[in-house]
């Protein structure tokens, strides 16, 4: 009788014992983090809020526990806090921390000792946490840290010798900081697990590098960059077979580069610029397997390249300028079809330039500049993505080749000081050339004027031969007689010819009027409607009138239809080339009828027929920001510029994010960029691939557009449309915005595009300011210049370095945000304006 009770009490008392045992471990591991908060946190801080008895110490921000019964406390990961305060030494009693990372706080103050308690450390981060004093020896009493980063902060005074006895190191980052002195020799010594060593970036380090880093038997990583190392590199070095990164770049190393280095078979970067290195640079570094990127410039290094004929080569950025090579340009260097970067200017090459040097197809910069190479340019047929190219300063004869017109992205040529003859090549106009600097040589005739327009008079200076406005020489009677009369020959005929064309056109033009307005009665029109819009199928057909035409696209005409409601409506006519059934359409049609976004424009309903498509869309009444741009009477004003910007911004990432399946613009201009009441920007003429089908798209587009600057350069040589195309034409847009100029002007000639126009201005000292639009003030100019740079990034020659859309939306949403509230600081009105 009396045991069940005696029982209970047994399990009562087992439980409480039980309970009190775990509360009170892990009550002391968390009174130690109470004390930990209660020093560290100074005030204001909300981020440790729930560091409280409430939670248990397992959930709290940046704690993780074991697994095991009852959990400890593993590690503690408090990055980018802003924290200050002192380091408690009461987490040094934690017994399990193995995890200590207060990297990127604000803890200003020197480094403390009590942390060489923490003895069960395994890693320990305080990189970029306004750390200051020396680096305390006693650290070395952590010997099972692998991983040590003190990294971007202020610490200052010898890297001292404990450190090379914490021997489990496979991480040991002290770059950036104030270090002093000299390396002491032997603290490699024992550190054979380490991976990665970053010293770089102590200027005050003067040191000879230890040969005992030979000893680093396992290290893949080497950066000792912008240090104040000297003499040469030891021949321990070969012994380091991981290696795969090592660089010494801004130092003073004044020594060789022992050939042995060309035995670390895993290297494949080098990087030894900008340093006093001399001797023969070592050949073998060329022939290693897995070599990427050497880079050797601003040196004194001698030698020879090899021919890369035969050996298979990864190298993609080859730079050794400003030094003293020697030999030919190499008979295989359009072999490594993986070359980005192949720069050697300021050297004393000789010889012909190889037929092949640019066959690589990611060539995009070659600098071989102020060398003493003759010969002929060959003709550049592969390279499809070079963006720069100098030859200047060397001995080139012959003739500028025409075939630099064929490559699309090429933006900066430099073949000044040479002795090219002949003219320069008509062809070249169809670059956007940032930079044609073809002064000094022997180049004669008439110099075609929109390619060096918005350039500097400067780029064609010392060619006798040539003439035209501008230059000190105007063309010569006879020949200008003789080119005059033949171009005016030329014009003649090509006057014929558009009057003749345009006869053709407008009887075509006729007779399809004529039969499409037969048609149209009596054809088979079906029509989809999805809004209600109180007008029958037949009205709508019969209001496409020629005085109801508002605009004239290449696809089509849009017409402005009045409905009986009061209402208006956009609809676009579309040549149904490719013939698309009208269940292709239907589907197609319904897809984009789908998107809903405020900056694109509705899409209310379809017609179709055998040979037209219409697209009916809201109407919007203030036009097109193409109009708007045109308007010089009342420039819209910053905030509303920034406004459409943000608008066009959202609707295109909207139809490459989240509209599905994910749509491109592939046409993207200001004229299809409409403004509501409010200006609020609606994106029109997406999506008409798919109205009217790929091929008939390709087609028009081919024949209308191939030269129009909205058009991102790699299109010439790719078929598949791609997001970062759209990209560049919003690039395009932007500019538009910030120089209040249209993207193309008008009047022929000398008008240069304004992608070109801008490329050019920036490319001269001084000019930026140009840019920007003189009707918004100067106040904002910090912003304009942002925008500029983001639009810089979004029509970047390479299509990979333009950001995604929604990149291009924060950029513009904080652009944004500042002009309104400067704005409303400075008292201004509000944004849907006067206009
Ligand atoms: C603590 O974390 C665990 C695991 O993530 C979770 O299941 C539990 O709900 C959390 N407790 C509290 C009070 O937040
Ligand atoms: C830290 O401070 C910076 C600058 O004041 C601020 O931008 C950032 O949001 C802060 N971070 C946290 C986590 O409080
Ligand atoms: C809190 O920080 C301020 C400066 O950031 C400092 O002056 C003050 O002494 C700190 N207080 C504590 C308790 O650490
Ligand atoms: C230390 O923390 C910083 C900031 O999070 C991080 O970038 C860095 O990679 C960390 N260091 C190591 C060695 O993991
Ligand atoms: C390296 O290890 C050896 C043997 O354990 C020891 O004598 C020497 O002091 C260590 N060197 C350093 C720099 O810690
Ligand atoms: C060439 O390198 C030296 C240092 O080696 C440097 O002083 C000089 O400015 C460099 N010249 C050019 C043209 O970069
Ligand atoms: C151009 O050729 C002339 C004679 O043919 C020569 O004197 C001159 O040095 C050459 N100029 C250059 C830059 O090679
Ligand atoms: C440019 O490319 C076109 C088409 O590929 C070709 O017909 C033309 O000959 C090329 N022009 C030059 C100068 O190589
Ligand atoms: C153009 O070339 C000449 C001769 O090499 C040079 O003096 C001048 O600085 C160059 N101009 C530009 C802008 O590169």
């Amino acid at each position: 009788m009396a045991t069940l009770p005696l029982l209970l009490l047994l399990l009562l008392f087992i439980s409480t014992s039980i309970t009190t045992t775990t509360s009170s471990s892990s009550s002391s591991e968390q009174d130690l983090l109470l004390s930990f908060k209660s020093s560290i946190i100074n005030g204001s801080h909300q981020s440790l809020s729930n560091w409280s008895p409430n939670t248990p110490t397992c959930n709290w921000t940046g704690i993780s526990c074991s697994t095991s019964s009852p959990p400890s406390i593993t590690s503690i990961d408090l990055q980018g806090l802003n924290l200050t305060g002192s380091i408690s030494s009461s987490i040094c009693q934690l017994p399990h921390l193995s995890h200590l990372n207060l990297a990127n706080n604000l803890l200003s103050q020197p480094i403390p000792l009590h942390l060489s308690q923490c003895s069960s450390l395994i890693t320990l981060n305080f990189s970029n946490s306004l750390l200051w004093g020396t680096l305390p020896d006693q650290l070395s009493q952590i010997t099972s840290l692998t991983v040590l980063d003190l990294s971007h902060n202020q610490i200052e005074g010898q890297i001292p010798l404990g450190i090379g006895s914490l021997k489990s190191l496979q991480v040991l980052n002290l770059g950036s900081n104030s270090f002093s002195g000299a390396v002491h020799s032997s603290i490699f010594a024992n550190l054979t697990e380490l991976l990665l060593l970053d010293l770089s970036q102590n200027p005050s380090l003067s040191s000879e590098l230890p040969v005992e880093l030979g000893r680093l038997s396992k290290v893949k990583r080497i950066f000792m960059q912008g240090c104040g190392f000297f003499a040469g590199i030891p021949e321990s070095i070969l012994a380091l077979h991981e290696l795969e990164e090592i660089s010494l770049h801004t130092n003073s190393f004044t020594g060789f580069v022992p050939g042995s280095i060309g035995k670390c078979s895993s290297l494949e970067s080098i990087q030894i610029q900008d340093n006093g290195f001399y001797g023969e640079f070592p050949a073998g570094l060329w022939s290693l397997p897995e070599i990427r990127i050497v880079r050797a410039e601003n040196n004194r290094f001698s030698g020879e390249l090899p021919d890369f004929v035969g050996v298979p080569s990864l190298l993609e950025q080859i730079q050794i300028d400003n030094n003293s090579f020697t030999g030919r340009i190499p008979k295989g260097i359009g072999l490594i079809n993986t070359l980005y970067r192949f720069s050697a200017s300021f050297n004393g090459f000789h010889g012909d330039l190889p037929e092949n040097f640019c066959d690589s197809p990611v060539l995009s910069i070659i600098d071989l500049s102020h060398n003493s190479l003759s010969g002929s340019i060959p003709e550049l047929r592969k390279c499809r993505k070079l963006v720069s190219l100098s030859l200047a300063d060397n001995s080139f004869t012959g003739n500028i080749p025409s075939s630099l017109a064929n490559l699309s992205v090429l933006t900066y040529i430099d073949l000044s000081s040479n002795n090219l003859t002949g003219e320069i090549p008509q062809e070249l106009q169809n670059l956007k050339l940032a930079l044609f600097n073809v002064s000094f040589n022997q180049l004669s005739g008439s110099v075609p004027l929109s390619l060096v327009s918005g350039l500097p008079a400067s780029f064609l200076q010392g060619n006798p031969g040539l003439c035209g406005p501008g230059l000190p020489n105007q063309c010569i009677k006879t020949e200008r007689k003789k080119s005059s009369r033949s171009s005016g020959l030329i014009f003649a005929a090509i006057a014929i010819a558009f009057a003749f064309g345009f006869m053709l056109l407008a009887l075509g033009l006729f007779a399809v009027h004529r039969l499409s307005c037969k048609k149209s009665l009596t054809s088979n029109w079906r029509s989809v409607f999805f809004y209600s819009l109180g007008i029958r199928e037949d009205e709508l057909l019969m209001s496409l009138d020629e005085k109801n035409i508002i605009g004239r696209g290449m696809f089509g005409d849009v017409y402005k239809i009045k409905l009986p409601t009061g209402e208006c409506i956009a609809v676009k006519k579309l040549s149904n080339s490719g013939k698309l059934s009208f269940r292709t359409a239907k589907a197609e049609i319904r897809k984009l009828a789908k998107t809903r976004q405020k900056n694109l424009t509705k899409l209310l309903g379809f017609c179709h027929s055998e040979n037209v498509v219409l697209l009916i869309h809201e109407y919007l009444s203030n036009g097109s920001l193409g109009d708007s741009l045109c308007n010089l009477e009342s420039p819209l004003e910053l905030t509303v510029r920034m406004h459409i910007a943000l608008g066009a911004a959202q609707g295109l990432a909207y139809l490459h994010k989240d509209h599905s399946p994910n749509l491109l613009h592939r046409n993207l201009k200001s004229n299809n960029i409409l403004l509501d009441m409010d200006f609020e920007p609606k994106i029109t003429g997406f999506g008409l691939d798919h109205v009217i089908g790929e091929t008939a798209y390709q087609s028009i587009v081919a024949s209308e557009l191939a030269s129009c600057c909205y058009i991102a350069p790699e299109q010439g040589c790719s078929k598949k449309a791609t997001e970062q195309m759209d990209v560049y034409s919003f690039g395009v847009v932007l500019l538009e915005l910030i120089t209040g100029r249209k993207a193309e002007m008008p009047e022929p000639r000398e008008s240069i595009d304004i992608v070109t126009w801008v490329r050019r201005k920036i490319n001269m000292t001084n000019a930026t300011h140009q840019i920007l639009d003189p009707n918004i003030s100067n106040s904002f100019q910090q912003e304009m210049l942002s925008v500029l740079e983001l639009a810089l990034r979004c029509i970047s020659v390479v299509p990979d370095k333009r950001p995604k859309m929604d990149e291009v939306v924060q950029s513009l949403l904080s652009v944004y945000t500042t002009v309104q509230s400067l704005r409303i600081v400075s008292g201004e009105t509000s944004i849907s304006s006067e206009h």
